[in-house]
């Protein structure tokens, strides 16, 4: 039986996943899946550290890293040389706030979603680290202007780390007299500053090793429309230093970043032992929940020998780098598809991608070269057949769709078949050709928006198929004014059932007013 801490940890977390649904949602509406920034935040948060590294370089150059010059040779850049440092410095601060942001919008999204067990347990367990490289790095920032907030965050952080039994004497004095800042202090400091951005892009690496085609860049529009927002910042209220450090003085009143520098007020409201526990506690859990009881892995992707002809279209169709191509064994010369098991996440994308996938053979039993165990292609077969088979009324539809996107079952009728694949990109486009050959006037195929795809790839892969620019591609006679392809998310039913029934009603006055039968008449195929 589920403990009720592993059932309430499913109820949070499905609760925080319909959340984030109805939010993208909403902003799919204004700005489509592809410009929907919620959909894309790891490549947003790469995009800010692309932000961070040049901005950083420019400021690199003109810094003096002496105790005397840190401070004027910063203030310099806002005062002297606004106009391009300036700016420079005010992009620098505010895409390092948007990029811890995005960076935990990415992490809450990642385990409301539920993906950090399984297969993805690998980018999970490297995404955590990347969190310290960048606070580390963000707070080490703030130092280097050594103002007043960088003598508040340094004395407020040395306090923290001397709760930890780790030094043999409190660091926290260096700073509590006048002399006591060298200039190896602030070398140490960008050393830091700069080591754990390296370190990041190291983790990242590794972070998106073992997924294709990585969503490296978010769209061209959300680059722009960042950048700009960051422009308008950086005019109306640039990133200014505060009065120099002063180490005679306790500062005073001090304007804090809420988006790095939250420890320190969070240590004032609690204790350094609280704080502790959050951060290790925290980092402790993250590590663990991959580890945490969770639903049963399903079955990988199975190659067959005899079926498979080494083409490598699974190989390049799978999201997860989860294929690689090895030398046949039964066939001279010819290659043959393997799985990976660790790597495959199940999702049947490279069961639509195979040539051999195709209903229209006449085997009893349809063999493919790459196969899923808990759906395969034979099954499709079946299950299309038979609800062809019981099929009536005026206008037939069938309609494809994803257990993970919008519920198709419940579109099942008199003249509408409905089908659930594992993933919308596992389905062969020859499926289409198949059910419309049958005496089908129309094909829905219904998946995730784009950015949403479970699977990362299932719909893109889908859509390239059915526009002839993929293969296995949909063949040019099929007539597209028979096909409607629908987006829908997991709660988009309803919009999901609008556009069924709005096709079919168009379909209906088409083949009235032209008076034509389907354009694909009936024809004998195989019912094995
Ligand atoms: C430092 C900031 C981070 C950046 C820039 C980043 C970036 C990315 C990118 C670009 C991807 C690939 C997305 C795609 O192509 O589909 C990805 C995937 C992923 N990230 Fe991050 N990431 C960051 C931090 C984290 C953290 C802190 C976690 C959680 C601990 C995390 C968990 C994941 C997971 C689980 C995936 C795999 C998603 C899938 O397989 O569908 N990431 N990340
Ligand atoms: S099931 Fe998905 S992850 Fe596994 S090999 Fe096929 S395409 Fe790759
Ligand atoms: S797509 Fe099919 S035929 Fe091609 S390599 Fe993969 S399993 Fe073999």
């Amino acid at each position: 039986m589920e403990s009720p801490n592993v059932s309430s940890h499913a109820s949070l977390r499905g609760n925080a996943q319909t959340l984030f649904e109805r939010i993208e949602n909403f902003l799919d509406a204004s700005f489509g899946g592809a410009d929907n920034p919620l959909r894309h935040l790891g490549a947003l948060g790469l995009y800010f550290l692309w932000i961070l590294v040049a901005t950083g370089l420019y400021l690199y150059t003109v810094l003096d890293t002496s105790i005397e010059g840190v401070y004027s040779s910063i203030g310099w850049l806002s005062q002297e040389q606004w106009y391009l440092g300036g700016i420079l410095r005010s992009l620098h601060r505010y895409a390092s706030d948007a990029f811890v942001l995005v960076m935990m919008l990415h992490l809450l999204r990642e385990w409301a979603f539920g993906r950090y067990y399984g297969f993805r347990l690998y980018s999970w367990v490297t995404g955590v680290p990347l969190i310290w490289f960048a606070y580390i790095s963000g707070i080490g920032g703030y130092w280097i202007v050594w103002d007043r907030l960088a003598q508040f965050s340094a004395i407020a952080t040395t306090e923290l780390l001397d709760w930890l039994p780790i030094f043999s004497s409190p660091a926290v004095r260096n700073f509590l007299a006048p002399d006591s800042i060298s200039d190896r202090f602030f070398t140490v400091v960008i050393f830091i500053h700069i080591a754990m951005p390296l370190m990041l892009i190291l983790g990242l690496w590794a972070h998106v090793n073992r997924i294709s085609r990585v969503d490296y860049l978010p769209s061209r529009r959300v680059m722009l429309a960042t950048l700009a927002s960051f422009l308008v910042l950086a005019l109306i209220k640039p990133a200014l230093s505060d009065a120099p450090a002063n180490l005679a003085l306790a500062p005073a009143e001090i304007r804090l970043d809420w988006f790095i520098l939250f420890i320190h007020p969070l240590t004032n409201i609690t204790s350094p032992a609280a704080v502790w526990a959050f951060v290790f506690g925290t980092t402790i859990l993250l590590f663990a929940l991959p580890f945490l009881p969770h639903p049963k892995a399903q079955p990988i992707a199975v190659v067959d020998a005899a079926n498979c002809n080494g083409c490598s279209r699974c190989h390049a169709d799978c999201p997860y780098e989860a294929v690689t191509m090895a030398i046949h064994p039964h066939k001279p010369g010819h290659k043959i598809a393997v799985v990976d098991p660790d790597l495959c996440a199940s999702c049947g994308i490279c069961a639509g991608s195979c040539p051999s996938s195709t209903p229209f053979r006449s085997q009893q039993r349809l063999v493919t070269g790459i196969d899923m165990p808990q759906q395969p292609v034979d099954v499709m077969r079946q299950q299309l057949e038979a609800q062809l088979a019981k099929l009536g009324g005026t206008t037939k539809l069938v309609v494809f769709g994803c257990d993970k996107g919008a519920d198709v079952r419940g579109l099942a009728a008199t003249d509408t078949a409905a089908i659930s694949l594992i993933c919308t990109g596992m389905l062969p486009p020859s499926f289409i050709e198949y059910a419309l050959r049958s005496g089908v006037d129309g094909i829905v195929v219904t998946g995730c928006r784009e950015g949403g795809c479970d699977f990362r790839l299932g719909m893109a892969w889908t859509q390239e198929r059915l526009a002839h620019q993929r293969e296995p591609h949909l063949r040019g006679l099929v007539p597209q004014d028979r096909l409607r392809v629908v987006h829908a998310s997991r709660s988009e039913g309803e919009k999901l059932a609008a556009a069924v029934k709005e096709f079919k009603a168009r379909l209906a006055t088409q083949l009235v007013a032209s008076n034509r039968p389907p354009a694909y008449s009936r024809r004998k195929i195989h019912h094995g």
